[in-house]
């Protein structure tokens, strides 16, 4: 005769394994890759326009500010507390810096999932042939 305590267990242990890719992303979040942030090396750009605590909370706000100052107001040069002038420019001065938006701005926005439509308009200078 069949042992049918065993076949219980069977169908048990068989039902968990079956269904522990449900129930492992449930317990432990499904697993995403980490933003891996590839930040400016180059001598004069190793700081942000404002600090990075700042930026990394504020960054959108900062942008928005950019914009109304440069569009509405005319008034293109910013100014940062150690005194250094920057255009308020998205492409010309955040992507300068921050020259490979693959690599720092999406790495972050993928992960989050937001995804800005800035780009409708302006230009991601790794994207086009500049001459
Ligand atoms: C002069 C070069 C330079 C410019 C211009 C610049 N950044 Fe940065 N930014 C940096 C550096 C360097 C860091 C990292 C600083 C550090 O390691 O603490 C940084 C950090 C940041 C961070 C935080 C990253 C983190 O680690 O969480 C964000 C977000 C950011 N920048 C966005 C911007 C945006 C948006 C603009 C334009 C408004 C801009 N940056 C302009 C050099 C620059
Ligand atoms: C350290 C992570 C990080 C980095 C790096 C980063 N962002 Fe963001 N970004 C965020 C977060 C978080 C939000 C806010 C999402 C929200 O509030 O819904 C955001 C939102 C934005 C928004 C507003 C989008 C919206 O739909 O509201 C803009 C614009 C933006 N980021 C531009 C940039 C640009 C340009 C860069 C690269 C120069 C950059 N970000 C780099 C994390 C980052
Ligand atoms: C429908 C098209 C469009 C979209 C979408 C758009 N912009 Fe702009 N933006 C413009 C135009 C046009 C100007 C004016 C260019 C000038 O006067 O130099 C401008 C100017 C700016 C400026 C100041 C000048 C410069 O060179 O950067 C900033 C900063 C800016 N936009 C940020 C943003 C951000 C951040 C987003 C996304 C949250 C965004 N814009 C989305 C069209 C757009």
């Amino acid at each position: 005769m069949y042992d049918s305590g065993k076949i219980l267990i069977g169908i048990i242990v068989f039902l968990i394994l079956f269904t522990s890719p449900t129930w492992y992303d449930l317990v432990f979040g499904t697993p995403a890759t980490k933003p891996n942030l590839v930040l400016p090396n180059k001598a004069d750009q190793k700081e942000c326009v404002m600090t990075t605590e700042y930026m990394r909370d504020n960054h959108m706000e900062l942008l928005n500010i950019w914009r109304d100052d440069a569009v509405r107001k005319g008034d293109r040069i910013f100014t940062t507390a150690s005194g250094k002038e920057f255009e308020m420019s998205l492409t010309k001065t955040c992507l300068n810096c921050h020259s490979n938006k693959a690599e720092f701005c999406d790495q972050c926005h993928n992960y989050l999932g937001v995804s800005p439509y800035c780009w409708d308009c302006h230009v991601d200078p790794k994207t086009v042939e500049i001459k």
